[in-house]
Order: C-alpha cells, then structure tokens, then sequence
C-alpha cells in the first residue's frame, strides 16, 4: 500500500509508530515554577548527541488543544530528568501517562520514591536504574492542525549521569540485565532481551 498522511491510510489503526519501532521511552521528571512535581512518559525520545550529550522529546498537542505539563514546566524552569524506563517498572510507566491535572503528583500517583537531583530541581526516580540529569537547551514547534498551537521538540544537555553500579558489568552496561523497556505501535511494548556485538566496519569491509 502507498498513502499520504493527510489522505489517512484507510487501516483501523495508523500504522506510522509500527514502523517506527521499537522507540526508548524518555520517563521525564520536571517541577513547576510553583514546585509542583510531574512525571510522565515519552516515546518520542532520544539522544541527538554524543559530545557534548544532548537529549530530546517531543510533547504532542493534547485532544482539547492543550499543553502537557511536562513542557509547560520545562519552559518555566528549563530543567528536566530522563529516568531510564525498564521492563520491571513497566506498570508504574504506563500509570504516570494518567492525564492528570497539573497540580497531581504522578509520583504519589504511582508510589513511585522521589529522590534529589545533583545538579537540578526535578528530582529522580529512585526505583528508576540510571537517571541523565538535563537543562533544557532549545524548544523546537513543529506545525499542528490545531490554529495556533504546535508539537514541541524539547532538546536539552546531559549535565548529570546516574547508573546503579549493580547494572554495570566489566565496565560496560549490561543490557540484558538493565532491560530498557520500549513503545513499539498501537498499544504494544517491548523490552531489550537479546544483544549482538559486532565492531563498526573498516574500509575496505572485511567479511
Ligand atoms: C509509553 C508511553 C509513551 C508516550 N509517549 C508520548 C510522547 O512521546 N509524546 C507525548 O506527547 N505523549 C506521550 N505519551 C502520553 C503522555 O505520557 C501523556 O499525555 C501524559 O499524560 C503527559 O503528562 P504531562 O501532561 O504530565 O506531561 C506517552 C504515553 C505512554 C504510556
């Protein structure tokens, strides 16, 4: 099949996040000006640099035409947490989605244990095995059907790094252990369960 997305695909459900899958999910903490703490989970995450780190998500206009609080409070602070969303924390992640109002903390929510940042307000979430410590570097808009409103890329840098040593083997994070969990389409997930290592190719490539 070929479509345009304005045309629509004609299929029970859109099939652009399948294919474009599996995504890491961003588990964002922020706090308001007014100190109100949010927690909420984003797909549309990744990182963008290496050098220096720079990370991104990308918060979506809602339904009714709003904002989520998540970018709301990045604008007023400019700091946010990445907590690392693993399969064993699945449910919480799932949970701190809820649309809550801005002042509900999806930590109490979720029962999930707040615990402070290093070098930022937004506090981290200790069940939560690594943790990147960000301060908002640009705020991309992307185009909205919606008159006057956008889709928002947020980009922040990496100032702080936290990874629980028991997820370290030989130096090196061990993936099968830390099990990064993933959006795949529709209402679908995944996690890291199997790991190949192959070296970047030379040139010429060898076999
Ligand atoms: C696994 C998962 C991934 C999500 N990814 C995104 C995303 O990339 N962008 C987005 O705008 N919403 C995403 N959502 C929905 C938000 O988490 C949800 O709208 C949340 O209520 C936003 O919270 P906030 O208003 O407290 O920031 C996702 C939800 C789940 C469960």
């Amino acid at each position: 099949m070929f479509y345009r997305p304005e045309d629509g695909h004609g299929l029970p459900h859109d099939p652009l996040n399948a294919l474009v899958a599996p995504r890491p999910i961003g588990w964002v903490s922020t706090v308001s000006e007014s100190g109100h703490r949010n927690l909420a989970p984003f797909a549309l995450f990744n990182i963008v640099a290496y050098r220096p780190p720079h990370v991104m998500f990308a918060p979506t206009v809602m339904e009714d035409g709003g904002y989520k609080d998540s970018l709301t409070n990045v604008k007023e602070t400019g700091e946010f947490v990445i907590n690392i969303a693993v399969w064993a924390l699945r449910d919480k992640v799932w949970l701190s989605s809820t649309p809550a109002p801005s002042e509900i903390d999806e930590f109490d929510v979720t029962g999930l244990t707040p615990v402070p940042s290093e070098l930022v307000k937004p506090p981290r979430v200790a069940e939560s095995p690594a943790h990147l410590e960000c301060r908002m570097t640009e705020i991309v808009q992307l185009p909205h059907p919606m008159e006057g409103r956008f889709n928002h890329i947020v980009i922040g840098a990496v100032v702080g790094v936290h990874i629980d040593d028991q997820f370290l083997k030989d130096g090196l994070v061990d993936q099968e252990k830390l099990q990064t969990m993933a959006r795949l389409g529709y209402r679908d997930y995944t996690r890291v369960s199997e790991v190949h290592t192959k070296p970047f190719p030379s040139w010429p490539p060898q076999e």
